[in-house]
């Protein structure tokens, strides 16, 4: 295992998205409980060294890498045929290329800018020469050789006007092996009734955006999905809500079926009633179609891949692994960990760990949102904690260990000018957003487990925290106010937490 590898301290901004949240105004009870990078690691960012690395276990026969680092939220992979990899990036408004390892040090040998000023970037996938991106409120495509990693011509909308924003921003895309295209739209809330029925649902459509339908609805947040290469049945994860205490509800795995209904905001888990909107919907709670699996309550299981590599190991025939991003509504932290899910013969799913350390004893190095098989087998696995990519090779990890392939960027250091009428705004935002709820011991209601903010001059400019807070990580809620405000906010917090 490598040893001197620097766990990507590269992180301008935490990141992610994904899960959960709660919106701009609060509801009364939460407990919040996720990582804060410098809490773990200080600041400046001589990295968590050998120890933290060394933590991540995988299976024997299995060993682990520093891929690629220093990328801003990394969510979605898409493997090219050639070998490299496509990583987006909502946060920086990019798709990036990551260039397959030709070197065989283990790290993708080039990053690339394929796409950017992009609205929140996150699904991709690759079909007959085009590459295909969801944005936040779009699809769009345009021309990609996959041989030389290039674009051709312009990026092209071919879905405009989908419900973008919200509590769950990030959409997922995937063609499936019948030709159609597949896109995942969160709900807008943690728990409540959409006006926009292609919320909390699985939209499919032609390549070309023709023929829009929704395909399966009552799907909170539908992060992940595949397709079981034996039975082309179509899996995708849900996270299920918060606010409900530690262990309830389970977060799920669901079978879709064209006009299924998967029970939020009415039914959680096994059909049981939402004790805030299950009332008055029991029938549609009953008709609800429950999980195939549960995964354990607030363990957001993101990203999902089936195995397809013909030279797998036995035990990992038939396998698919699920991304599991961690949980924050809950007293102690569960998931961040990459789990094997194993079809049974008389059809029970069986969930085994496959890549663990990500958090340990409530210490945090990571959150794993996506898992991605490439042409070769490798595993890959997107990190937007330390904004990291990881691959999962069989046999020893290659040379003497992946080094960062992107320098980290400079600490940000930017002097703000004193603007004490922006500051006063910006407080008075804080005030008026209850951020102190979750942040400030003093604010919060009893009960909750508060994050303290420190140190952020240390890794956000004014205009890196400004777009964070259009952007952050769940379950931190997206701060839905313009530019300008969010740039108040930044301003003071940026003196309040220096
Ligand atoms: C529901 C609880 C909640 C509320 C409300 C909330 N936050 Fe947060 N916030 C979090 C959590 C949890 C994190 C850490 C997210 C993570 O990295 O997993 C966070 C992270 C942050 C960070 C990044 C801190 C760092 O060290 O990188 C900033 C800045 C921030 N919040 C500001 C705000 C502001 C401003 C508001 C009000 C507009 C607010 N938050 C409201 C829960 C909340």
């Amino acid at each position: 295992m490598p040893r001197s590898l620097r766990i990507g301290l590269g992180l301008v901004a935490l990141a992610g998205l994904g899960a959960a949240s709660c919106g701009w105004l609060l509801p009364e009870r939460y407990a919040v409980n996720a990582p804060l990078l410098h809490l773990l690691f200080g600041v400046g960012t001589e990295a968590p060294s050998g120890e933290a690395w060394d933590r991540l276990q995988v299976p024997r026969g299995y060993s682990i890498g520093l891929f690629a680092e220093g990328i801003a939220n990394p969510r979605m992979l898409r493997p090219t045929p050639a070998g490299d990899l496509l990583v987006s990036s909502p946060r920086d408004g990019r798709v990036f290329l990551l260039a397959r390892d030709r070197d065989g040090d283990g790290a993708a040998d080039e990053k690339r800018t394929l796409l950017e000023g992009l609205n929140q970037p996150h699904g991709l996938d690759l079909r007959e020469g085009w590459l295909y991106v969801a944005e936040t409120d779009g699809v769009g495509r345009v021309r990609f050789d996959s041989a030389s990693g290039a674009l051709e011509g312009n990026y092209q909308p071919i879905l405009e006007g989908l419900p973008g924003g919200g509590n769950h921003y990030t959409r997922t895309l995937r063609f499936g092996p019948d030709g159609w295209m597949y896109v995942s739209i969160g709900s807008s809330c943690n728990v409540c009734e959409e006006s926009d029925p292609r919320r909390a649902a699985i939209l499919r459509a032609r390549p070309d955006g023709s023929d829009l339908e929704i395909f399966a609805t009552g799907l909170r947040n539908a992060v992940g999905f595949d397709w079981q290469p034996e039975t082309g049945a179509l899996y995708a994860t849900d996270n299920g809500r918060d606010l409900l205490g530690d262990d309830f509800p389970p977060c799920e795995l669901n079978r879709i079926e064209r006009g299924g209904f998967y029970g939020w905001p009415h039914a959680n888990g096994n059909r049981e009633l939402d004790p805030d909107l299950g009332p008055g919907h029991e029938e549609a709670a009953r008709a609800s179609i429950p999980p195939s699996h549960a995964f354990r309550a607030h363990n957001a299981p993101l990203g999902i891949t089936f195995l397809r590599d013909p030279q797998l190991p036995k035990a990992y025939r038939g396998a698919a692994l699920v991304a599991l991003h961690g949980s924050w509504n809950r007293t102690r932290k569960d998931g961040y960990r990459i789990v094997s899910l194993h079809w049974q013969p008389d059809g029970r799913i069986l969930e085994r760990d496959f890549a663990t350390g990500f958090e340990r004893d409530e210490d945090v190095i990571g959150r794993p949102v996506d898992v991605a098989e490439g042409p070769d087998g490798a595993i890959y696995v997107s990190d937007d904690y330390a904004g990291a990519i990881y691959r999962i090779g069989r046999g020893e990890a290659p040379g003497a260990g992946a080094r960062a392939t992107t320098p980290l960027p400079s600490p940000p250091g930017d002097t703000i000018d004193h603007d004490p009428a922006a500051s006063a705004r910006g407080r008075a935002l804080y005030e008026t957003g209850r951020c102190a709820g979750c942040h400030d011991a003093d604010g919060a209601p009893e009960g909750t487990v508060v994050v303290p903010i420190r140190g952020l001059r240390l890794r956000y400019t004014l205009d890196g925290l400004t777009r964070y807070l259009a952007t952050p990580t769940p379950p931190m809620p997206t701060v839905d106010l313009p530019e300008a405000d969010r740039r108040d906010l930044a301003i003071h917090l940026l003196e309040r937490h220096p």
